[in-house]
């Protein structure tokens, strides 16, 4: 078999693109870098007291802050502002963008959840690092600006994600396809393992947090309802581990959608649109499924804030069409 590490594969795939000037191939080489580290330091959680467990903080949303989470968001920040192609990042782990003082004439701007799933590394299940990638609209030569975050979706010139699972698979996409890539620990590179990424159009399989049920909207319940008669009587498989990653992963390969409904809790449901909905939505397409919050394709939302939630309903393209048509009706 013959073996195409990551590095040799933006390479060619720079050379096929005649407008090319290696800064993009630059920046994901350099967010490659980064997972290698977030890799090599998750897979010794369990050892090391200073990452296991607690940060004893809450981030921006309220939400408690695991001591990996803000290890993450270090690495991803620091490999960034040394990559000459970044002028500045958003994270989930940041209130506000930061802008690289020393980049102002880089021209991408990328948006990152560190680490995605995080409640789910103390009992070592699958977690992720999730990115996005734009183009900045502001001058280059300037500060960036929230104006370069806050574009829309289709506007993404690249978006991926690591996945810290059995193996460690790196996917990502620049409109072109989805490639994924599967780190050889012993080497220390990702290799070419899942070329032309294409999900299957139907599939028996969905993934929400049912415990929500009495709180999801009624149209939602019905596709459940859909979901638990299945087709020929035999119902559909509900599979769902808690980590938006690990849970899409399964799903791009195998076919199945991914439902994180609105609650009466929380009107725009929980997951964030610019660094979790948004990228995955870019990746969905491109290997030919759909991606909506029941009213409007996720990559056609015009993002108002940086931490802004939406419902997000993604997958296989039949069963998001199913979705679509009872939130329509
Ligand atoms: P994060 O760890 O980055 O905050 O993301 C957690 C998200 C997502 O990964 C997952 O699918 C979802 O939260 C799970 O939420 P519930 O526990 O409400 O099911
Ligand atoms: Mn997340
Ligand atoms: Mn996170």
């Amino acid at each position: 078999m013959q073996l195409i590490t990551l590095d040799e594969f933006i390479a060619v795939n720079q050379e096929k693109h005649k407008d090319a000037t290696g800064e993009l191939s630059g920046l994901l080489r350099d967010i490659v870098l980064a997972c290698k580290i977030v890799h090599r330091d998750l897979s010794k959680a369990g050892l090391v007291d200073t990452i296991l467990g607690d940060a004893e903080k809450t981030n921006v949303q309220g939400e408690e802050v695991k001591k990996l989470d803000e290890f993450a968001n270090e690495i991803l920040k620091k490999c960034l502002q040394n990559s000459g192609e970044c002028c500045g990042i958003a994270s989930e782990e940041e209130e506000d963008i930061v802008c690289f003082e020393n980049r102002k004439d880089a021209k991408y701007v990328v948006l990152f959840d560190p680490l995605d799933g995080s409640s789910n590394i103390d009992c070592v299940a699958p977690v992720g690092t999730i990115f996005s990638v734009y183009e900045r609209i502001s001058k280059a030569g300037e500060k960036c600006t929230l104006e370069d975050f806050l574009q829309r979706g289709d506007k993404q010139a690249a978006a991926g994600y690591v996945i810290y699972g059995s193996s460690t698979v790196m996917v990502y996409t620049t409109g072109q396809g989805v490639n994924g890539f599967t780190l050889d620990p012993s080497i220390g590179e990702f290799c070419l393992s899942h070329p032309e990424m294409k999900t299957p159009e139907d599939a028996k399989t969905y993934s929400l947090n049912q415990g929500n049920y009495n709180s999801f909207p009624d149209d939602v319940k019905d596709f459940i309802s859909h979901c638990m008669e299945g087709t020929t009587r035999k119902p559909f498989s509900l599979r769902y581990i808690g980590s938006m990653v690990a849970d899409f992963h399964r799903n791009l390969l195998k076919g199945g959608i991914y439902l994180y409904p609105s609650t009466s809790d929380s009107k725009t449901g929980k997951l964030r649109l610019m660094y979790e909905c948004n990228p995955l939505a870019f990746l969905q397409e491109q290997a030919g499924g759909k991606a909506t919050n029941g009213a409007q394709r996720i990559l056609e939302i015009q993002p108002q804030k940086l931490h802004q939630r939406t419902p997000v309903y993604i997958g296989s393209k039949n069963l998001v069409e199913m979705l679509q048509e009872k939130v329509s009706q």
